[in-house]
């Protein structure tokens, strides 16, 4: 059964009981500032397990995106990915424990209405009790009447404490005692495991797999502690899609289910032999069968994931959700050049992707074009300054080895310090995560808290002379003037996408001779940034873009996420400036009074003059047209 089958499958299965399909919502939670991404089925319906009436009923079912990078090391590994799916059900307040196992399971083995499995594939957890709450033998009974009923012999199920069946988001929220189904990929476990053989296959050799977990919620915990119980008993349970689909198809991994199919395809496609990467030319040595595999599965993972994210909104930037997406597109360029792939190699993979993705979400689709961009300006941006990034970390490494640093160091030779880690970061574009990995793979240490200092005392820094907003208007409304201004906002967003989003305007001033434009950014840009973006500049000229304008209320200019002054007192209604051919679409978006010109392709050919500090923080670029 593919994938797609699956998800049908699924909803199908739910919704003829009773449930509203939900669509799965953005990765970036709305209204939740207290985490960067949804990581679990449930958290868009926190408030609705904690008692608000949700308008679609009290029967849900979705499939809904994830992101999870705590575990971002072992991806690679067979189960591990940063990017997944969770196929979920819930009741509020509605059906409890009985109707969910046994829901749970005819779906599971049912070969009429469900997967078909072989009941003797499956092994259970339960919750042993606390100070919270009691053992569950409820859920325990359930699930001895059904394996009786079906003949299924043998001990399945085992009861484990708080660590294991007992679930949460976080600190805070809806959260109770759970039941854990795990299908034993090998098959060989049909009569049953005494508890020590359970914890050996579940734990150790992934014979079973944890494929549905069943939440129970009752209570409510803040800060740690249960506070209560809800207003409701809930069920909430969670099925990832990925290791679903490596079950149903008899795979140990899920690189190997369809899902994966075409992304593993495009890589082996873009196998380098004619362009050998800088990293390779430094160090030759080929990568031994596993590590290649490895480094296939965490390119494959992390522009699935960069793909996802891109698709709902996050740009890569150095701050929140950005910084994960920074930060997984350079490791992945990094494991792309480990392997030996041909540079600009993501481009093409983040297309595989999203034909995998095209069908089943629709901005996905949508965005093709500006994803693959995103995801190809970013590898360039890094290449522009990799090497010489390799290179100052090599020299670190050989400081730190010499007899001379070894010396001044004492105990701490295999230390890089906070320091030499900042300007990994900050000149050459090495994460903190990155440069760890890499000293970690010959025997170094990163001093990880002097580098967080580091990085405060920076932040203050741009801070100070950040406050100092001043908004330039234009001086006369002569034609050239006008090109001036349509030029600003052009530029106003390819610095956005080669520096990244925190790149805000400080001010700008124009003249018959030429622009100037203030913004937030700390770095002097280098040679190449400033090429990138009068390339993008020049690329948006040539396209002949047309300059649109509409008017709309306030709050939905702001849905479509059009720059504009923050904190800034607009009217109820706004002049939007678009550049492109549809509001979606457009390249650039600005809340702006105008005027501009009619289409980009009356600018000519932009070149910037000086980019140069104007305070700390704040960079000021002169351009002109020519
Ligand atoms: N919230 C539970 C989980 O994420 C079940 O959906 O595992």
């Amino acid at each position: 059964m593919n994938s797609k089958e699956i998800r049908q499958k699924y909803l199908g299965f739910f919704e003829k009981r009773g449930h509203a399909v939900l669509p799965s919502t953005s990765l970036v939670p709305e209204n939740d500032p207290s985490v960067l991404f949804n990581t679990a089925g449930m958290q868009p319906l926190v408030p609705y397990l904690l008692g608000e009436k949700h308008p679609l009923g009290t029967r849900l079912c979705s499939i809904q995106k994830c992101v999870r990078t705590i575990d971002l090391e072992s991806v690679g590994d067979n189960t591990h990915a940063t990017f997944f799916e969770m196929m979920g059900n819930w009741s509020l307040g509605d059906y409890f424990k009985k109707e969910s196992i046994n829901w749970s399971f005819e779906l599971l083995t049912s070969k009429e209405e469900g997967f078909g499995i072989d009941p003797k594939r499956l092994y259970v957890t339960c919750f042993e009790g606390d100070k919270n709450a009691p053992k569950d033998e409820e859920s325990a009974a359930i699930w001895k009447e059904i394996f009786d009923k079906h003949g299924v012999k043998g001990n399945r199920i085992f009861f484990l404490p708080e660590k294991n069946n007992w679930w949460s988001a976080g600190d805070n929220g809806p959260c109770g005692a759970d039941t854990e189904i795990f299908y034993d990929i090998t098959g060989k476990h049909t009569e049953g495991l005494t508890h020590e053989e359970y914890w050996t296959a579940s734990e150790e050799t992934q014979e079973l797999v944890e494929i549905w977990n069943n939440v129970f919620m009752e209570f409510e915990k803040k800060d740690r502690e249960i506070i209560g119980k809800l207003a409701n008993k809930n069920v909430d349970t969670g099925a990832g899609f990925e290791r679903f689909c490596l079950a149903l198809n008899g795979k140990d991994n899920f690189y190997d289910t369809d899902i994966f199919e075409e992304i593993f395809a495009k890589i082996d496609a873009q196998h380098a032999e004619l362009n050998p990467s800088p990293a390779q030319l430094q160090n030759p040595t080929a990568l031994s069968e596993k590590e290649a595999l490895r480094a296939k599965r965490i390119i494959a993972d992390h522009v699935r994931t960069s793909v996802m994210l891109i698709s709902d909104g996050v740009i890569p930037s150095n701050t929140d959700q950005g910084y994960i997406l920074r930060r997984l597109l350079r490791r992945a360029v990094r494991f792309a050049d480990n392997l030996g792939l041909k540079k600009g190699s993501l481009f093409w993979i983040a297309d595989a992707v999203v034909n995998t993705y095209a069908d089943i979400y629709e901005n996905v689709a949508r965005q093709r074009e500006t994803i693959k961009i995103t995801i190809d300006n970013e590898e360039q941006k890094f290449r522009n300054t990799l090497s010489h990034g390799l290179k100052e970390f090599d020299r670190i490494i050989k400081k730190l080895s010499s007899a001379e640093g070894a010396e001044n160091k004492n105990s701490n030779e295999h230390l890089i310090s906070g320091k030499d880690a900042f300007v990994l970061f900050s000149t050459y574009g090495f994460p903190v995560e990155m440069t760890i990995e890499m000293a970690g793979e010959i025997g170094f240490k990163v001093d990880k808290e002097a580098f967080e200092e580091e990085m405060k005392k920076h932040q203050d820094l741009s801070r100070s002379g950040a406050g100092q907003k001043f908004k330039g208007g234009m001086g006369d409304t002569s034609d050239i003037s006008i090109k001036y201004h349509t030029a600003t906002h052009l530029l106003h967003q390819a610095l956005r996408e080669v520096l990244g989003a925190h790149v805000s305007q400080k001010g700008s001033n124009i003249t018959a001779e030429r622009l100037r434009f203030d913004f937030a950014h700390t770095a002097k840009m280098t040679d190449e940034e400033k090429q990138q973006v009068e390339d993008i500049v020049n690329k948006r000229i040539a396209d002949a873009l047309p300059v649109n304008v509409v008017e709309l209320p306030i709050e939905e200019a702001e849905k479509t996420g059009a720059l504009h002054f923050f904190g800034e007192k607009y009217g109820d209604k706004v002049t939007l400036y678009y550049i492109g051919n549809t509001i979606e679409e457009a390249f650039s978006k600005e809340f702006c009074g105008g005027p501009h010109v009619k289409n980009a392709s009356e600018l000519g050919h932009f070149k910037i003059q000086k980019e140069e500090a104007v305070s700390a923080g704040v960079r000021r670029i002169k351009a002109v047209l020519e």
